[in-house]
């Protein structure tokens, strides 16, 4: 596995300009913890900002769309958010999965045109409570994944990141057991590995995502096939992401 943990702040729809010094914070603070990858996905209207305002950490967006140009009012493609300095983005998050009735097969185009542009994505997919609650959550997690992923990446290792968000713990301040994490991750490198083939798969950093805070992230972190974090609320102050970072390195 990947050596250094990859730690992302998810800002979804929070922040305007003044939000830009908890930016310049997290990157003055990051620069010392060389040990710990860290990034930003702030919204569009942040985008290029941040990306202006930070020297060491990453810079990515929250969605793209699977087209490259066109009559699409308010949408915004791979090679824009490209242009405005991404170098990641985040696609089939559950709520854009369930606010924009997302589907797979629309998240495995828009990863598509994200590396078609030369990003890195950042695939999410996590589980309902009502479906762990039948016990189908690690079957129900490898079918969203393996429908949401192109069939085909090059350089898997380098493209790609996965991140696991159980529905029922993002923003409510409820994690799953770390043994529950660790089967899960197990399962999704499972279906990497027979995807891409063990030698790229291996290398996927798999994080975990859903009310990782400052207290509760070394243990989360420290978990098997943990390979980072892709963090909500707790990222919106420097101070409480930092916390993670630490936490981390
Ligand atoms: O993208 C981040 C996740 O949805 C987790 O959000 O840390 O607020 O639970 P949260």
């Amino acid at each position: 596995m990947a050596e250094r943990p990859y730690i992302v702040g998810n800002w979804k729809m929070n922040g305007t300009r003044s939000m830009l010094a908890e930016a310049r914070a997290i990157d003055r603070s990051s620069q010392r913890l060389m040990k710990v990858e860290v990034a930003l996905a702030p919204p569009f209207t942040l985008l290029h900002a941040v990306h202006r305002e930070v020297e060491q950490i990453g810079v990515g967006a929250q969605d793209c769309h699977p087209g490259a140009d066109g009559a699409h009012t308010g949408d915004i493609s791979a090679s824009m958010v490209s242009d405005a300095g991404a170098k990641f983005v985040i696609l089939g998050h559950s709520e854009r999965r369930q606010d924009h009735g997302e589907t797979n097969t629309l998240i495995r185009e828009k990863a598509e045109a994200a590396l078609s542009a030369g990003m890195r994505v950042i695939m999410c997919c996590g589980e309902t409570e009502a479906v762990r609650d039948e016990g189908k959550a690690e079957s129900f997690v490898s079918r969203q994944l393996k429908a949401s992923l192109p069939e085909r990446i090059e350089s898997v290792t380098d493209s790609l990141t996965i991140a696991y968000e159980p529905i029922w713990a993002i923003g409510t301040g409820r994690t799953p057991t770390v043994e529950d994490i660790e089967a899960m991750h197990r399962t999704i490198r499972t279906l990497l590995v027979d995807l891409f083939g063990a030698e790229e798969a291996e290398e996927v950093r798999i994080l975990y995502g859903g009310s990782v805070n400052a207290e509760n992230a070394k243990e989360l972190l420290s978990a098997d096939e943990v390979g980072g974090a892709l963090v909500g609320g707790a990222s919106l102050t420097a101070e409480s992401f930092l916390g993670i970072v630490i936490a981390a390195a």
